[in-house]
């Protein structure tokens, strides 16, 4: 079956879970990693890895040195990216939660990351799962680290994001199907 085939059968069957009917365009994919500097990455983490159009941008850029964890919840699509990724040497492939992370990363002798790539549907998270989500992110991101998000609806969460970051920057992507954009986010504040 076709990405874009499992991908809408996901949505149908679990709606605001998936909450996009494609997977990201390779635009809105490069444009979600564009803060990266692969020369100094040590860890990154890409969250809700879908069938892995961003994971496919990491591959190609990152360092052999630079340890990659790919999480995705959904046991289809993690699988996927196990038959695509697990044989790369730095990869590792986990299907899982996000509220897990830290305890996961931990299981790996990894105490902190460097980049955080998000394409998981926060903006449809309840409002304290948001809060807890944070606070994962916060347990694990190294204090110069950096966390990319993708999103649908250009600009309109800014507020979100910068609810939890000192400085946010939004690149809008119109070729993707919908136009869409990503968050760069720097400097993640302390909660209260
Ligand atoms: C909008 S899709 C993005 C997929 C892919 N990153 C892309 O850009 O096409 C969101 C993904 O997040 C995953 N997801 C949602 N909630 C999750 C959670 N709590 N923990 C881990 N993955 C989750 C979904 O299964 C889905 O694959």
């Amino acid at each position: 079956m076709s990405d874009n085939l499992l991908f809408i059968k996901k949505f149908f069957r679990h709606g605001t879970k998936i909450a996009s009917i494609a997977p990201s365009s390779p635009w809105l994919s490069r444009a979600t990693v564009r803060n990266v500097d692969w020369s100094k990455a040590k860890v990154v983490v890409e969250l809700g890895a879908g069938t892995g159009p961003i994971t496919k941008v990491i591959a190609e850029k990152v360092r052999p040195e630079t340890r990659v964890i790919i999480l995705e919840r959904d046991p289809d699509f993690s699988q996927l990216l196990k038959e695509r990724y697990s044989q790369i040497p730095n990869f590792d492939v986990i299907e899982g939660d996000v509220r897990d992370l830290a305890t996961m990363l931990r299981e790996r002798g990894i105490d902190q990351v460097d980049y955080v790539i998000s394409g998981l549907p926060v903006p449809s998270f309840p409002k304290d799962f948001q809060r807890e989500y944070f606070d994962v992110v916060r347990n694990v991101l190294a204090p110069d680290g950096e966390y990319s998000q993708i999103t649908e609806l250009a600009l309109v969460y800014q507020g979100l994001y910068k609810k939890y970051f000192e400085r946010v920057k939004f690149i809008f992507e119109p070729r993707n199907f919908p136009p869409a954009g990503a968050y760069h986010c720097k400097g993640m504040k302390q909660p209260g």
